[in-house]
């Protein structure tokens, strides 16, 4: 048993120990844990869990250079399901799914998990995860919610699952309430970097925008240290300082903590999306989308029609240079994806990518009314290829100023409503008429 009466099929205690600090790294981003659990595997070459957990860790890197490895470590649990627990057995089943992206089928495999073992927070974490990129709102707040009963201010990690939970009650728009369960996670433990992401969120939608920054500056120390989400949240503090006009403070944060994180593609996302954002604001940053869009070219050369999310991102760079070019390539290559090994991207793609993609192509070659129609399109279903409100608000912006630009003017006092009725104090959506 670990520390939280999950059955587990290994005994030593050391190991169990260190199994349990990769967990926290996994939950807090603090670490890394595919290097611990490598050090665990050579020392315990059949801990079954520890193997679906490297395989975890890969895949939802959400980068095709690391599905092999996780394939890899799904086919070296397979090799020992026969001496596996009941538990680790399921696991492995929602795992094997969850790596041969049949997506809806791992979420409720992990349901299944939780439902015979609520305080397994592997299966826990990864389901909070896969929740976010299928930009299941409701799961991001319903699956905590249907295990945090069985756990206890005294069961070990109990803040963590506070802290999804929050962030699911954030994305169901349950403001209040997602404030005061991520206050509540943070009190238990305040370095935490989910938890303190939740309470961004809410200033972020509730345009409590000085009192975010002041909140995200006082616990600096607990968020922006050395830990993989860090660029995330410095992400966050932007839009933030973009509310308040502080313009050159994000620069010289996109500068200081934020593109440097760009080999890694959840790092190049948010830096793509905030120079996007800029450039919609009609801002000058200098020639800093160039080395973002080499980084895409480098990246999609294998890794187009991976995720769909990615796409459109790298779709936005390759516009900013205008390199329209690799646009087209994309686009062409997006059209004819079936990706048989990837089912889920495949209905993403269709649905959300490809329509983005060739919005932003429309963008880039000033046919801003095709750009409007295509936005428009996907805007309602966007969730569908994962994502934070907060993130995919880059569309409706880019869709504000498409429309601007085509001169339609009662879509953009249709959308502007929408706006100052969700935000009132928010200017984004003004400042991107004004610059258009
Ligand atoms: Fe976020």
């Amino acid at each position: 048993m670990d520390v939280r009466n999950t059955p587990v099929s290994i005994e030593n205690a050391d190991l169990l120990s260190a199994y349990e600090g990769a967990l926290v790294s996994f939950q807090t981003f603090v670490g890394e844990p595919v290097s611990q659990l490598n050090k665990i595997l050579a020392e315990e070459p059949e801990f079954m869990a520890a193997h679906l957990f490297r395989a975890i860790a890969f895949y939802l890197s959400s980068e095709q250079r690391f599905l092999a490895p996780a394939q890899d470590s799904v086919a070296n649990a397979e090799a020992l399901l026969d001496t596996a627990n009941e538990r680790e057995q399921m696991l492995f089943h929602a795992v094997r799914h969850l790596v041969g992206g049949r997506w809806e089928v791992a979420g409720r495999a992990l349901d299944a998990v939780l439902q015979a073992y609520p305080r397994d927070v592997l299966a826990l974490q990864t389901g909070h995860l896969l929740d976010f990129f299928r930009g299941d709102a409701q799961n991001l707040r319903n699956r905590p919610a249907r295990v945090l009963p069985d756990w206890s201010p005294d069961t070990p990690g109990y803040s963590y699952v506070l802290g999804m939970y929050a962030f699911g009650l954030e994305e169901c728009n349950q403001y209040a309430q997602a404030e005061e369960v991520a206050r509540q996670a943070l009190a238990i433990q305040p370095v935490d970097p989910w938890s303190v992401h939740a309470v961004t969120h809410v200033m972020e939608m509730m345009g409590r925008s000085q009192e975010g920054i002041r909140f995200l500056q006082e616990r600096e120390a607990d968020w922006a240290g050395d830990n993989g989400f860090a660029y995330h949240n410095w992400w966050h503090l932007c839009l933030l300082y973009l509310e308040q006009e502080e313009d050159q403070r994000v620069l010289e944060i996109y500068d200081q903590s934020i593109v440097g994180g760009g080999e890694i593609t959840l790092a190049l996302l948010d830096a793509t999306a905030l120079l996007w954002r800029l450039k919609l604001l009609g801002l000058d940053v200098g020639d800093r989308f160039k080395p973002l869009a080499d980084l895409w070219a480098a990246k999609l050369d294998a890794e187009a029609g991976y995720y769909a999310f990615n796409d459109f991102h790298a779709a936005l760079a390759f516009c900013a240079v205008n390199d329209g070019a690799r646009i087209e390539s994309l686009a062409e290559h997006l059209r004819h994806y079936a990706g048989a090994d990837n089912p889920a991207n495949v209905e993403m793609s269709q649905a959300v990518g490809l329509p983005l993609v060739q919005g932003v192509q429309a963008y880039g070659a000033g046919r801003f009314a095709d750009a409007a129609q295509l936005f428009g399109q996907v805007r309602d279903v966007a969730h569908r290829f994962g994502g934070s409100h907060a993130q995919r608000d880059i569309i409706n912006l880019t869709l504000l100023g498409s429309a601007k630009k085509a001169g339609q003017d009662t879509l953009v006092r249709y959308l502007m409503n929408e706006r100052q009725m969700l935000k009132p104090s928010g200017v984004l959506g003004l400042r991107v008429l004004q610059a258009a």
